[in-house]
């Protein structure tokens, strides 16, 4: 005797509504009827036209939920016969059909949000012209074999772009192409390094959760490296990472000497540096210092030295594209072999469309832009005056205030749909941590950036 009371056998009950496609709503209804039991296995269905007629839609529609039921195993359709609930319906599929519905997608987009995180926002590269035709002429031409290494135009394309801004002196063969600094962090790691790593302290919060499967050794930075206060690391850490260039959040730039000194260092106590050196090509900074890299390729030091670069910081994280160099050594073939066997990091055609980018100077003019937005968006730190807690160096804001007050700033600034990041996530949880918040100031235009400051300054007071 089915359990489905005689009055709906014929509809199965089902009531439809408009929010979502018309077989789904018949396919869960079904799943939901076998969970309750009131469908058991081995029980019939009514025939497609008979519940399309009952339920006022096509039979084409309840034909397309049917065929769905049955290749999930749910139905059993049979030649010549009625549609049955599978009658060995596997106890896996009952306990799926009683598990609660997946939570709905909202149809409607976030709210979208100014971002002033560093790392995130930035003016829409995606509507550069240049950028869209990069992307349009990728798609016309056949992107050739899959090298897992990454595509050779696209290796060639951004040696050739890390030789004109940033002096570096990349062979393409040493370059592997990554999604993102996080990613060529991933590579290297599953390359053999194993073992702690010394980390920046503060530092960009992504990378140490990249590494969270790792023993990390925060070192301090916030007056600049210390090599002697590296003795630390000593026989402990296996490698340490550091942004020589424009250091996360401060923005300082290490001094040649220092870098000197590091590689020195790490050449004698065995350890593997890994340079970050996102965003170094912009030049933001008044003077282009040498990339660790190029260094201890001049100084013929024995040292083990993976470069790793992003585009995501220049460029946007929706195009997830970066890369690793390392001239030989331990990790260079090692790298090579996983990325191998990992095969690409990203589309090829996306690699097609970043070279094309990269080779048309797109890249160079947006970076050209953003120096001039940057020069904006100091001059409007200028006339806003002082913020009280307001360090300024580099590309980005830092405000420095109590935990409590940075906890607020941060939630009534999203209140009013701006988004900024927090100064405490740089800092290693067992180290005298700051708190303020960190703002990529020239994320934005001048005239919103004036908004976004004189909002801060408003709820400062109202704080107080
Ligand atoms: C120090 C540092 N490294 C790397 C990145 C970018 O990482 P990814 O390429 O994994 O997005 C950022 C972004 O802000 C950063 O601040």
């Amino acid at each position: 005797m089915p359990a489905l009371p005689r009055s709906t056998r014929e509809s199965l009950g089902i009531a439809l509504d408009h929010d979502s496609p018309l077989p789904d709503q018949i396919v869960t209804g079904i799943r939901d009827l076998v969970a309750r039991g009131e469908l058991r296995p081995g029980e019939p269905v009514p025939a497609s036209r008979k519940l399309a007629g009952h339920l006022g839609v096509s039979r084409g529609t309840v034909e397309t939920a049917y065929a769905q039921l049955a290749v999930e195993g749910y139905l059993l359709t049979r030649e010549r016969s009625a549609t049955i609930v599978d009658p060995d319906l596997p106890a896996a599929l009952l306990r799926r059909a009683q598990a609660p519905a997946p939570p709905t997608v909202p149809r409607r987009p976030p709210r979208r949000l100014i971002d002033l995180r560093p790392g995130h926002g930035g003016d829409d590269p995606l509507r550069d012209p240049a950028f869209r035709r990069a992307w349009r002429d990728a798609l016309d031409v056949d992107p050739g074999t899959t090298d897992p290494l990454g595509q050779p135009g696209a290796r060639w394309a951004i040696a050739d772009h890390l030789r004109l801004l940033r002096g570096m002196s990349v062979d393409p063969h040493d370059l592997i192409v990554t999604s993102g600094s996080r990613d060529g962090l991933r590579l290297l790691f599953a390359s053999g390094l194993t073992g702690p790593i010394g980390v920046e302290n503060p530092g960009f919060p992504g990378l140490r959760l990249a590494m969270s499967d790792r023993e990390l050794i925060p070192f301090d930075v916030s007056t600049g490296l210390d090599i002697g206060r590296l003795s630390d690391l000593e026989g402990r850490a296996a490698a340490i990472v550091v942004t020589p260039n424009h250091q996360f959040p401060h923005g300082t730039t290490m001094p040649v000497s220092t870098r000197i000194a590091l590689l020195t260092w790490a050449a004698e106590a065995g350890i593997v540096v890994i340079e970050d050196d996102y965003d170094s090509e912009a030049r933001f900074q008044r003077t282009a210092v040498p990339t660790l890299f190029d260094l201890a390729g001049s100084m013929e030091l024995d040292v083990d030295l993976v470069h790793i670069g992003t585009f995501s910081t220049l460029l946007t994280t929706a195009v997830s594209t970066g890369y690793v160099v390392a001239r030989g050594g331990r990790f260079g073939t090692a790298m090579a072999e996983v990325r191998s066997s990992w095969g690409p990091a990203i589309a090829p055609v996306l690699q097609s469309a970043v070279a094309g980018y990269l080779e048309s100077g797109g890249l160079r003019r947006r970076i050209a832009r953003g120096r001039r937005r940057l020069r904006a968006a100091e001059a409007v730190v200028a006339e806003v005056g002082t913020l009280p807690g307001l360090v300024h160096e580099g590309r980005t804001l830092v405000i420095e205030t109590s935990a409590r007050e940075a906890r607020r700033l941060q939630s009534e600034l999203l209140e009013r749909g701006i988004r900024v990041a927090s100064l405490a996530d740089g800092w290693s949880g067992d180290s005298a941590v700051r708190h303020g918040i960190v703002l990529a100031h020239s994320n934005v235009e001048a005239s919103v950036l004036r908004r976004v400051l004189g909002e801060i300054r408003e709820l400062g007071d109202g704080g107080a």
